[in-house]
């Protein structure tokens, strides 16, 4: 396949996310130049890549009145603020550029309602782990996205992880739910086995490193074996071991399913309510 050129790319906001994204695209030279801004400063990590790799704007005003080359325009602010933004810097992107969004619940038709009716438009939804290159985003598209852009848009997003499309934008939230929010129920996790562990005789820094550790080690395992995780269980679980009188626990009816299902439930809900 022949080498495709490097994006020129519009970054609007560079805080947690949007510092992974430009982390990324930097290391993997994604991007030939960015036009980033954000009002809160250029984040010092990025300070020397000023002004030859990125030109920097800590005004919407600035941004918009340089009507920056950009490619593609992606949205990486708080969905609370999305309004002001996007209308401060509609001048400055035209109606044929690729507009991507990484905000949560934010739909497409609230994009085409901000910049123009047939602009073409990807909604994404990555996770944290994208600060360190280990992502999953999911992503959809509206109709005025050629196979061009989804391609556009799949590089920038595979320059921090994994990306999965979904035709259904409705299935966006459910997305949300799993993997965008799904970092910190893997945290909560560890928290909570360390806990259960303390209340087992453990000291607390024992128990930590061993909960920490142990999901560490889990993931790295479940990434090398790529048994899945069904059958990873399986290969540790004796019968009538230790292993399967907790899993007896976990996995009765009032268990760790249900939980989930109500936490997924809950998490869906509220992506729905964001919109
Ligand atoms: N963090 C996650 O796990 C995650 C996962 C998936 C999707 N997302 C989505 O990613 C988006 C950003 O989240 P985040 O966690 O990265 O939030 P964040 O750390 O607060 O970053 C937002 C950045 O936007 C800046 N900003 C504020 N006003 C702006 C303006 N007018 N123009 C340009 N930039 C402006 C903020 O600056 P100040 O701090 O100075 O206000 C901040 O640096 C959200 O829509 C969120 O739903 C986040």
């Amino acid at each position: 396949m022949a080498a495709q050129p490097d994006l020129s790319i519009a970054l609007i906001g560079c805080g947690k996310m949007g510092s992974a994204l430009l982390r990324g695209w930097i290391s993997d030279g994604t991007a030939c130049h960015i036009y980033l801004l954000d009002p809160g400063g250029l984040p010092a990590e990025f300070e020397d890549y000023t002004p030859e790799k990125i030109t920097f704007f800590d005004k919407p005003e600035l941004f918009a009145g340089a009507y920056p080359k950009a490619d593609i325009f992606v949205v990486a602010v708080k969905p609370q603020i999305m309004d002001p933004v996007c209308a401060a810097i509609k001048k400055a992107v035209p109606p044929e550029a690729l507009l991507v969004s990484i905000a949560a619940g934010q739909t497409i038709a609230s994009f085409e309602n901000r910049f123009y009716n047939r602009q073409p438009i990807v909604r994404s939804m990555p996770n944290t782990p994208a600060a360190i290159g280990k992502g999953i985003t999911v992503a959809c598209s509206n109709q005025y996205t050629t196979p061009t852009h989804k391609e556009m848009a799949n590089r920038l997003l595979t320059a921090v992880g994994l990306v999965e499309w979904v035709d259904d934008e409705n299935l966006m939230d459910a997305a949300t739910a799993v993997s965008g929010s799904g970092p910190a129920y893997i945290f909560l996790l560890i928290e909570t086995l360390a806990k259960a562990g303390v209340k087992a005789g453990l000291n607390s820094a024992l128990a930590m490193k061993l909960a920490r550790q142990t999901v560490i080690g889990s993931a790295a395992l479940a990434a090398a074996d790529h048994l899945p995780a069904d059958k990873l269980r399986q290969n540790v679980t004796s019968p009538g071991g230790t292993t399967a009188a907790a899993l007896d626990v976990l996995m009765s009816d009032d268990g760790l399913q249900s939980l989930f299902d109500k936490a997924i439930a809950a998490a869906t809900a509220r992506s729905r309510a964001l919109r």
